[in-house]
């Protein structure tokens, strides 16, 4: 009989994410996959278009939890999530990344005896103030299976005391997902956005140190303003973002500042290869901008792509008023992304199949 694994996503990257490892899965002889869906999020622009372009299957099921505080969202995840497992009964169940739908699912799970598989284990910001740290260290610290990206991960989860036999060190599921779509995105038409056609600045803006505090988000979105004189600058809005901006009264009088409403996975990876840099909060875009050879500038003290930084791929920028300058020194450095195999070879959703493969046949 094969052994059922419950997958839970509910927030954008974990949709590309699972979509990489799914098409693997959903291949392998002795499993089934299950899809839940906690509906963390639910607008067109932020989930559908991503089942559709990645060829997602329909999640088995959707919970419809939609935004609210922490406490709210996870509660009703964790109650909607205990309901499936109690009724599938699944071998194991597969969480990915940080999000509050990813600590959902590991905690259902592991109070129900449930094995916990989790991809993207190990990273860290050692920063306790973003919900995204919590929520990795917790699900690390829940889960059997740990499938970390690098070899700093792994070395992070040992300094923790977190016991070396469940940690597999496979590459980067991302890495996967940008070999397989790439290719495809060069021809994408992207005159529909109403952008230039490459030499322009992408920029994207949500993480909730950035956002919640007005001052630091107007100093964001008036840095962006200034760098736009010398330079286009084009910002697939995040829709928190702009409620955000909506309420501090911000208004965008600046022409070559263009913000756009949020793409899809597709057409951001062709985004990201026509632009001449990155400016980014994001985790993902961080790494994809390696891959597809850009310079990324990270607006955040601390991340968990230390090797980036290292390597010279990558600036961290704290200060918001060093940026119109480091975009000056840093615009149009490209980035020799095969120098270096940071994130392993993109067969990272075979190695994880087949490591589950093996531990479920007993
Ligand atoms: C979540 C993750 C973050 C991840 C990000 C990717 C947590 C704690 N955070 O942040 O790690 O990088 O997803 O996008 O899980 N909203 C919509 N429509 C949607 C979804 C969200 O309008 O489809 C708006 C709502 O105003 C909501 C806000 O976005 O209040 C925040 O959404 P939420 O899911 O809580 O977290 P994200 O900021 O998206």
């Amino acid at each position: 009989m094969r052994k059922k694994i419950i997958t839970i996503v509910g927030a954008r990257p974990q949709f590309v994410k699972a979509a990489a490892v799914s098409r693997v899965l959903r291949t392998a002889e002795g499993l089934q996959e299950v899809l839940v869906h906690t509906g963390q999020h639910y607008d067109y622009a932020m989930s559908d278009i991503f089942f559709e372009e990645l060829s997602i299957p329909r999640p088995d099921y959707n919970l419809h939890v939609g935004s609210g505080l922490h406490g709210e969202q996870t509660a009703a995840m964790l109650k909607g999530i205990e309901e499936i497992l109690i009724k599938e009964r699944p071998a194991a169940v597969m969480v990915y990344g940080d999000t509050n739908s990813t600590l959902s699912g590991a905690l259902a799970a592991s109070k129900l005896h449930i094995p916990v598989a989790h991809v993207e284990a190990g990273l860290r910001s050692f920063n306790r103030r973003m919900p995204e740290e919590i929520n990795r260290v917790l699900t690390d610290h829940l889960s059997q299976w740990l499938f970390v990206p690098t070899s700093q991960a792994a070395a992070n989860l040992a300094r923790e005391g977190v016991s070396s036999s469940g940690v597999y060190t496979t590459g980067d599921v991302m890495y996967d997902a940008v070999l397989f779509y790439a290719e495809r995105t060069r021809e994408e038409d992207l005159s529909k956005l109403g952008i230039p056609a490459t030499d322009f600045i992408l920029a994207t803006v949500h993480r909730a140190e950035n956002t919640d505090d007005g001052s630091r988000l107007l100093s964001i979105f008036n840095a962006l303003r200034e760098i736009s004189l010398s330079h286009p600058v084009v910002v697939p809005l995040h829709p928190r973002t702009l409620k955000l901006l909506q309420g501090l009264g911000w208004q965008n009088d600046a022409s070559r500042l263009q913000l756009i409403e949020p793409v899809g996975y597709l057409t951001m990876l062709a985004l990201q290869q026509r632009s001449a840099l990155v400016i980014t909060d994001s985790g993902g875009l961080q790494k994809e901008a390696y891959f597809l050879g850009k310079h990324c500038l990270t607006l955040r003290n601390e991340t968990e792509w230390v090797e980036l930084v290292e390597h010279g791929f990558n600036d961290l920028v704290s200060d918001i008023t060093h940026l119109p300058a480091l975009v000056q020194s840093r615009y149009k450095r490209a980035v020799d992304s095969g120098a270096c195999l940071l994130y392993g070879d993109g067969k990272s959703g075979q190695k994880i199949t087949e490591i589950l493969t093996a531990s479920l046949r007993d």
